[in-house]
């Protein structure tokens, strides 16, 4: 009866999927044969991720491995120095789990974003939103609208660590939300939308700054970092800034979470459906060898956008629609048999009551 219970269960789960993006400012689009058959899945694996910035409850989830190259000019001579970044995805059903893990010197300097490393996640919204150029909106900054580059949209996030104690969750926030913006002015995990490298905000804000009337925008994300380097045991608090000793050699963890679906009304948010693939990228800035970065100074994981399939529970696609009709099929003879059974009993217990009642009177 477990067994059909379950079953049951799983024939009401569905499937759903995700999408993404990077950039190359007004540059060419580079050669992108370096890395083939790049793709990346998410399970669904509900009741498996704690969002607390560190990765050993994913060892079960597979990931794939990127070799980041310079987003302006990807040269595989000049990768990222310190090794591959492994991205692994999965769902709940309801939410959908990032992890981002990259070997490193340990680098932070409190409120200086430019000296710690940041990361960025990128999906594609419009049909027409490519990687190159982050959506390749052909339009200045003075120019840029909904209207003038519709197609174009694509979901950004952006973490800079600088405010951000290890393990303590940032992103979406009550005193921002309030505003129906993506901002997050406590730990700088924005949530943004753009259409070019030059016309990028926060969700919820137009061009010009003033927000967008009852846009639903919200910041839907929240994340996690840390670096293998650290002591976490008892958790830490900004006192304990900066956490670890500079350049100790480790591995740097980024966790991201977000709902499948979410409130924004005006394309500023991708939209995830379980069973289909969406449009990604990700991307690293470093203070390689102590020198803060500037913006354009970013490593990607590819060169043009990433499949992201959300994947259906597998215990439907694998046991399929047969499984579950001979599961109901059993389920109700099962009921026909208990019924009868009832049935039997109760006329005869009826009988046999009136019979003895003769017998004795
Ligand atoms: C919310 O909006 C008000 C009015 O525009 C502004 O004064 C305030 O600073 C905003 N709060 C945040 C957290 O941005
Ligand atoms: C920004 O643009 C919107 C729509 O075009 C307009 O209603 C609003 O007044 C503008 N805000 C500012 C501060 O210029």
């Amino acid at each position: 009866m477990a067994c059909l219970g379950l079953l049951l269960l799983v024939s009401i789960v569905t499937s759903a999927c995700i999408a993404c993006l990077a950039h190359n400012d007004d540059a060419p689009p580079p050669d992108c044969h370096r890395q083939s058959g790049l793709r990346l899945q998410a399970p669904f694996q509900p009741g498996l991720i704690t969002l607390d910035g560190l990765s050993s409850d994913w060892a079960s989830v597979s990931g794939q491995s990127f070799v980041p190259l310079q987003a302006i000019k990807p040269d595989p001579a000049q990768p990222y120095a310190s090794g591959p970044l492994n991205i692994k995805v999965v769902h709940d059903g309801h939410d959908v789990y990032f992890l981002l893990t990259f070997p490193g010197p340990f680098e932070f300097t409190q409120g200086d974003k430019h000296k710690c490393p940041s990361i960025a996640l990128m999906f594609g919204i419009g049909d027409d939103a490519t990687y190159n150029n982050m959506g390749g909106c052909d339009q200045n900054p003075d120019a840029c609208s909904s209207v003038s580059c519709e197609g174009h949209a694509v979901d950004l996030i952006h973490f800079s660590i600088g405010d951000a104690i290890p393990g303590r969750l940032y992103g979406a926030n009550a005193y921002d939300n309030a505003n129906s913006t993506g901002k997050d002015s406590i730990g700088s995990l924005n949530d943004m939308y753009g259409w070019n490298p030059h016309c990028r905000y926060f969700d919820g804000l137009l061009p010009n700054g003033s927000n967008i009337p009852n846009s639903g925008a919200q910041n839907d994300w929240q994340g996690a970092w840390s670096h293998s380097s650290m002591d976490l045991t008892y958790g830490l608090t900004s006192s304990d800034s900066p956490y670890s000793a500079s350049g100790a050699q480790g591995v740097f963890t980024f966790e991201f979470v977000r709902p499948l679906r979410t409130s924004d009304r005006f394309q500023q948010d991708v939209q995830f459906t379980i069973g289909n693939t969406h449009r990604f990228m990700a991307a690293i800035w470093f203070p390689v060898n102590h020198v803060p970065w500037v913006n354009y100074q970013h490593y990607t994981a590819s060169c043009d956008w990433i499949p992201l399939d959300v994947e259906p529970s597998r215990k439907l696609t694998q046991n399929n629609s047969l499984s579950v009709i001979s599961g109901v099929t059993l389920l109700f003879s099962l009921g026909a048999l208990v019924a009868s059974a009832t049935v039997c009993w109760w006329t005869r217990s009826r009988r046999l009551v009136p019979f003895q009642a003769i017998e004795m009177s």
